[in-house]
């Protein structure tokens, strides 16, 4: 069948779309090779772009279709067109010999043109510089992070050369596809080294940051998309930070399992409201207008705690206000909840705090003390004691809290605080006998994948 589909494709003049500027063609046979024919809404420069690329990249010109952009009129040509003496000036064999210039690469920058105040308030946000801070600032917790990158990961300890491709491959599969890069281009200013594509927070070679497409993925750019918890669900996730696995167990993922199918995900920009849906996603408690709240796309603004680092605080600084946070995120649930019914919720993160900050501080008393009296190994990742300590933050305790915030009992129990317990348990354990002995055991006592 494919190959008379083919033929016939081939032969017969296949399918001619008039296009419309606003609507597309529907019911087109599904014919190859397609040829698409712009007779008006765009510049013939911006039509060349669509005519090739429908049949050179089909992929990406479908998707292109099917957004609202497409049906305004904004091309290929108004995102990827740049200045000829942009450090990212680059042509696609198709512009060879014109005075077009183009980049893959699509900063916030291009989007804000259009949509300045959604990028103003993303670059306000952890996802923009502090996300790619997280993986690049040799500075940043003593240097720690990208040791962990290139002296460990990367297996500079077994010699691999650091700064190598070998040796940033768990950087570049990993870290940066979710906080994203720092773009190198090479002398045809097409981005090398695996530095591209990358996550959210990535620093493009004009100096521009931020990628828009983690949220709304190109080329369809929708909305609807972005309002599902799906589209935080490639980043946040695991043991680490099971934001999803958390949401999924919860009264609300457990009605959006339900009923979501049937939700209306479209409603206009600011006008999705409860009854669109029954319960919040991801986007309703951290972004999306409703009742008084307007739609944000700075992620902190709503939030108290810092629940991601090794003692929790109430933000301030770069992280947010954490006291204004609090009165936000109180005004999404009253839209579908009682005001007893928030304070107990809220006064039960805050008790939950509370009680991971009091483990913390019991294991840097301990540590401290072994320090102290020369019973730590230098490197971490070979004492049990310091390997112990981590899991307790970095993944237990962030479990306990962050279960806790987002309502899955499971995760702020089992896989939480039951953990919590267990840990800090064996970090007595280790801390008694070193202490007694006075040296240090020869083995790490911890497994190396850690309590899971
Ligand atoms: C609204 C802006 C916008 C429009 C319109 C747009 N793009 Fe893109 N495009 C992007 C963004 C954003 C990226 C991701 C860039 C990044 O991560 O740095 C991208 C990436 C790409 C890439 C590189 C990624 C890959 O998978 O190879 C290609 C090729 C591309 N676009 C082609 C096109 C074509 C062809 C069209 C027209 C049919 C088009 N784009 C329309 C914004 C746009
Ligand atoms: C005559 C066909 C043709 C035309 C016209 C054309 N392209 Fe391309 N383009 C291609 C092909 C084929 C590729 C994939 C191979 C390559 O990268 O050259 C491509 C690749 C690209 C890429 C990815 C480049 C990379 O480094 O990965 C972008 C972005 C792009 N085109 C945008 C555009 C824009 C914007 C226009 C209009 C200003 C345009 N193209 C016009 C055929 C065309
Ligand atoms: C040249 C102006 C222009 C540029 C550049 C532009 N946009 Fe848009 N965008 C628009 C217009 C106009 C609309 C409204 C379309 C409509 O609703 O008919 C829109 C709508 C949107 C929507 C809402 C779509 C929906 O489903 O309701 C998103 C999301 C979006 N743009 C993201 C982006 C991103 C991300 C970029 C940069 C990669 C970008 N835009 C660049 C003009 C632009
Ligand atoms: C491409 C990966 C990615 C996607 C997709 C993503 N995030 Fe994030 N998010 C991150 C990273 C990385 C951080 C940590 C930033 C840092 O280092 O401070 C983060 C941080 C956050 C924070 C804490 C802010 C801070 O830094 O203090 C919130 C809240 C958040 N994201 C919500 C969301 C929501 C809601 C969605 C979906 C609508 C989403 N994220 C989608 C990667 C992502
Ligand atoms: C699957 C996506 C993903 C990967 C892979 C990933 N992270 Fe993260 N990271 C996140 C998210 C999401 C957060 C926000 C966590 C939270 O709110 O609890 C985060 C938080 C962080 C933080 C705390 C925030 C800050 O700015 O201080 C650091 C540091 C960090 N990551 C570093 C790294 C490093 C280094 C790597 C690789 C060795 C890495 N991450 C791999 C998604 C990821
Ligand atoms: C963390 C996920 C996420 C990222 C990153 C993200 N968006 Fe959005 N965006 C959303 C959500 C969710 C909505 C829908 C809000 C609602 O319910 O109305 C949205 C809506 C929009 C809209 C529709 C108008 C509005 O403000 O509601 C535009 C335009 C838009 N985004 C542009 C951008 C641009 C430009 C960027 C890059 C700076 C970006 N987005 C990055 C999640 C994201
Ligand atoms: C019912 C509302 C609600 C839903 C749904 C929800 N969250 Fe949260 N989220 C919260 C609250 C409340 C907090 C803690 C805020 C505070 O400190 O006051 C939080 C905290 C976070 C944090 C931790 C930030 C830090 O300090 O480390 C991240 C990341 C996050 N949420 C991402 C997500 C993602 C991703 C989803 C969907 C998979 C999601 N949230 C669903 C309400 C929600
Ligand atoms: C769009 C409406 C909506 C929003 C917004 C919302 N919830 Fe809910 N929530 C629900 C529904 C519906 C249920 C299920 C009630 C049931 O089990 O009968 C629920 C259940 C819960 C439960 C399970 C316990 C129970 O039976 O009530 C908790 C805890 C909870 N929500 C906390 C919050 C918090 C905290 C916020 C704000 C950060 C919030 N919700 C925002 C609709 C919402």
């Amino acid at each position: 069948m494919k190959q008379i589909y083919g033929k016939i494709g081939l032969i017969s003049l296949a399918c001619l779309l008039v296009w419309s500027g606003m609507a597309f063609a529907a019911n087109s046979p599904n014919l190859a090779p397609r040829k698409v024919e712009i007779k008006r809404g765009y510049t013939p420069e911006a039509a060349k772009c669509i005519e090739c690329h429908a049949e050179k990249t089909p992929g990406i010109y479908e998707d292109w279709k099917l957004g609202k952009m497409a049906g305004a009129g904004i091309s290929c040509y108004d995102c990827h067109m740049v200045e000829s003496n942009s450090p990212m000036a680059s042509q696609c064999s198709g512009l060879k010999g014109s005075q077009i210039f183009i980049s893959p690469m699509v900063s916030s920058a291009t989007c804000a043109r259009c949509h300045p105040s959604e990028v103003d308030e993303f670059l306000k946000s952890g996802h923009a510089n502090l996300s790619r801070a997280a993986v690049y600032d040799k500075n940043k917790a003593g240097g720690v992070l990208v040791a962990l990158q290139v002296k460990n990961e990367g297996a500079g300890f077994l010699g691999v050369e650091e700064g190598s491709l070998v040796n940033h491959a768990s950087r570049t599969g990993g870290c940066q596809m979710c906080h994203g890069s720092v773009v190198e281009v090479g002398p045809d200013n097409k981005p090398i080294k695996s530095t591209w594509p990358a996550g959210v927070g990535t620093l493009y070679p004009d100096g521009s940051v931020g990628t828009c497409t983690v949220c709304h993925t190109r080329h369809k750019f929708s909305v609807a998309e972005a309002r599902k918890p799906e589209a935080c669900a490639s980043c946040h996730l695991g043991p680490d930070h099971p934001d999803i696995e958390i949401y999924l167990e919860s009264k609300h993922g457990q009605i959006f399992l339900t009923d979501g199918e049937d939700w209306e995900w479209e409603s206009a920009p600011g006008t999705w409201q409860p009854g669109d849906y029954r319960a919040p996603t991801c986007a309703v408690c951290h972004m999306s207008g409703i009742g008084e709240l307007e739609t944000t796309h700075n992620v902190n603004d709503r939030l108290k705690w810092d629940l991601m680092h090794k003692k929790s605080v109430i933000r301030s600084g770069a992280r947010g206000d954490g006291v204004k946070g609090d009165k936000l995120m109180r005004k999404v649930c009253i839209n579908c909840h009682g005001e007893s019914h928030i304070d107990n919720t809220r006064q039960t993160l805050d008790s939950a705090v509370a009680l991971y900050n009091t483990y913390w501080a019991e294991a840097v008393k301990m540590k401290k003390d072994l320090a102290a009296k020369g019973l730590l190994k230098k490197d971490a990742w070979k004492d049990g004691y310091q390997e112990l300590m981590y899991y307790l933050w970095h993944h237990t305790g962030r479990r306990a809290r962050q279960g806790t915030a987002m309502n899955g009992p499971d995760y702020a129990h089992w896989h939480g605080f039951f953990q919590v317990f267990q840990v800090m348990k064996d970090m007595q354990d280790i801390y008694n006998w070193r202490i007694e002995n006075n040296k240090i055991e020869e083995l790490s006592t911890v497994m190396s994948s850690g309590p899971l």
